[in-house]
């Protein structure tokens, strides 16, 4: 019979485990939800009294307000958080590696490793553990032979996969009302029984038809799977859209034409930059490894390529800022708007924005960079692991972080629009372009600017996936 869950606790306060936890301690008033973390500073964060919490996601500061003190609760004691608690989320950071065997492709699982050694180690009592960090298939069967042969006597340990598939940005929402909820277990009475458990515990605000329960290995690939057939649709549209630029067609229109099909879908076909964020390319990549070491070449090569033309994308794209800009930008001075990944977070993570300041500085100019929720400290941070041979001085030299897109903009040659924050839609152009030398560019990775409208201002407008003219 499933064991009813009363104490959850979350090891890793990160972007998955926060604002998951924090949710189900929201909708589930009975359960006592503790989120553990290592990092003290990042635990302060989540406890500070005026909420000025570690990540920032719209709706998560009201979710934490109601619900920190009541049933929810953040601690750097992760030992009483894991023995009081019958089911265990372990959502540690799963990184590539950077060096050993599989760098840059393989995760480095010693992070979920730490976390699980730690709970067989301090465990009295059986426990629930859930495997929700992105990790390649078969990581759960690692996990359980870790903690199987370091359990104390009596204590049983259940394993479970239950992979998180919130996008930053929209994570309460996503959260709130999931596409689905999936949980792997193995098929085995006491599997089945765990998964119930925890398919409970969503029962509080997820509909039962939406909760899918399937085998331990499914679930740890559908996650992957998922995000790479995502970030695939995205390359998808971004190879379309240089075919666009090179004819004058408009990838607008065609993305609109082929989502009407019901096979296809309309959503996430917008071309871009290219992607970003701390998933699409590491899961693909942890797809291409695994590809790979099961001796499947030709499907490691497919998937690659996913990525491949991501970063033909991002360099394509400053490769038309610099051509536009008469086969020079040494010198010149480049607004660059937006830094995070995507509108409506503070996450720069894998963003094509580092990939073009990167390329900007290469052919020495200089750039000014304003986004209106990413700190100046992760910016440096960013450009400094970006450029490894260029001291942080030289860098500082050349980039200058703004206050406001109008500041940006001011005495720049050209504005790239590189995320596709609300507020860049409601830019004054008219305002920009009197502060602007002439001639002013604007070049839009995110097709968010009306064209039309720009050029009557008197700008020469460049829009990712449209061939018309300047
Ligand atoms: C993604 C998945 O959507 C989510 O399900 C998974 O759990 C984690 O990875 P996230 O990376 O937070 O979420 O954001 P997402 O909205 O998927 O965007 C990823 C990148 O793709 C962003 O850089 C975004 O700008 C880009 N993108 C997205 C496009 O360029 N075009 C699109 O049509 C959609
Ligand atoms: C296709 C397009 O569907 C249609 O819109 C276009 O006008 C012409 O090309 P068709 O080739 O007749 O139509 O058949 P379709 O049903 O698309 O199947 C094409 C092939 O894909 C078949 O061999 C089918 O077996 C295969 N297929 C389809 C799969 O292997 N898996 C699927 O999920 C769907
Ligand atoms: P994600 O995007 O997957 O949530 P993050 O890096 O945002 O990843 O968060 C992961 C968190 O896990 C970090 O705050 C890190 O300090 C924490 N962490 C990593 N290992 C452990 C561990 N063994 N015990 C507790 N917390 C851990």
């Amino acid at each position: 019979a499933s064991v009813k869950v009363t104490k959850v606790c979350c090891i890793g306060a990160g972007y998955v485990g926060g604002p998951t936890c924090a949710v189900i301690a929201l909708k589930c008033p009975h359960i006592q939800v503790t989120i553990v973390d290592l990092n003290q500073a990042r635990v302060d964060a989540w406890n500070s009294p005026d909420f000025d919490l570690p990540i920032y996601e719209p709706g998560l500061v009201d979710v934490v307000k109601q619900a920190r003190g009541r049933n929810l609760f953040f601690s750097t004691d992760v030992d009483k958080g894991i023995q009081e608690a019958d089911l265990i989320f372990v959502s540690v950071n799963t990184p590539t590696k950077k060096s050993g065997v599989g760098a840059g492709f393989a995760a480095d699982l010693n992070y979920v490793e730490l976390a699980t050694r730690r709970i067989a180690a301090v465990a009295h009592s059986s426990k629930i553990v859930v495997e929700k960090s992105t990790v390649p298939c078969r990581t759960a069967e690692s996990m359980r032979t870790i903690l199987e042969a370091n359990s104390r006597p009596g204590c049983r340990f259940d394993i479970l996969s239950n992979p998180e598939f919130l996008a930053e940005g929209t994570a309460i929402a996503d959260l709130f009302s999931p596409d689905r909820v999936l949980i792997g277990s193995l098929q085995s009475p006491e599997g089945k029984a765990a998964c119930e458990s925890l398919a409970e515990v969503y029962a509080n605000w997820v509909p039962k038809e939406r909760i899918l329960t399937v085998g331990l290995w499914s679930s740890e690939l559908s996650k992957l799977a998922a995000n790479a057939m995502l970030a695939q649709r995205i390359s998808s549209i971004n190879a379309l859209s240089a075919i666009c630029e090179a004819t004058g067609a408009n990838i607008d229109e065609v993305a609109h034409a082929i989502g009407f099909d019901s096979r296809i879908g309309p959503k996430f076909l917008r071309a871009s930059v290219g992607f970003g964020g701390s998933c699409f390319q590491k899961d693909i990549l942890n797809l291409v490894y695994l590809s790979e070491s099961l001796h499947l070449p030709q499907v490691a090569a497919y998937w690659r390529q996913v990525v491949e033309m991501n970063e033909y994308q991002k360099h394509r794209f400053s490769k038309t800022v610099v051509d536009t800009l008469f086969n020079t930008i040494t010198g010149k001075h480049i607004a660059v708007l937006g830094f995070a990944f995507k509108a409506d977070t503070g996450d720069t993570r894998e963003s094509p924005a580092i990939t073009l300041v990167r390329d900007f500085l290469s052919e020495r100019a200089y750039v000014t960079i304003y986004d209106p929720k990413v700190d100046d400290v992760q910016i440096w941070l960013d450009l400094a692991e970006a450029c490894p041979n260029v001291p942080l001085e030289n860098i500082k030299k050349q980039v200058t972080i703004a206050r406001s897109s109008l500041e940006a903009c001011k005495n720049k040659e050209a504005v790239v629009i590189a995320t596709e924050w609300k507020e860049f839609r409601e830019i004054d152009w008219q305002t920009v372009y009197e502060h602007m030398n002439k001639p002013a560019f604007v070049f839009d990775g995110r097709m968010i600017v009306d064209a039309d409208v720009l050029k009557k201002i008197g700008f020469k407008v460049k829009v990712i996936g449209r061939g018309d003219r300047l």
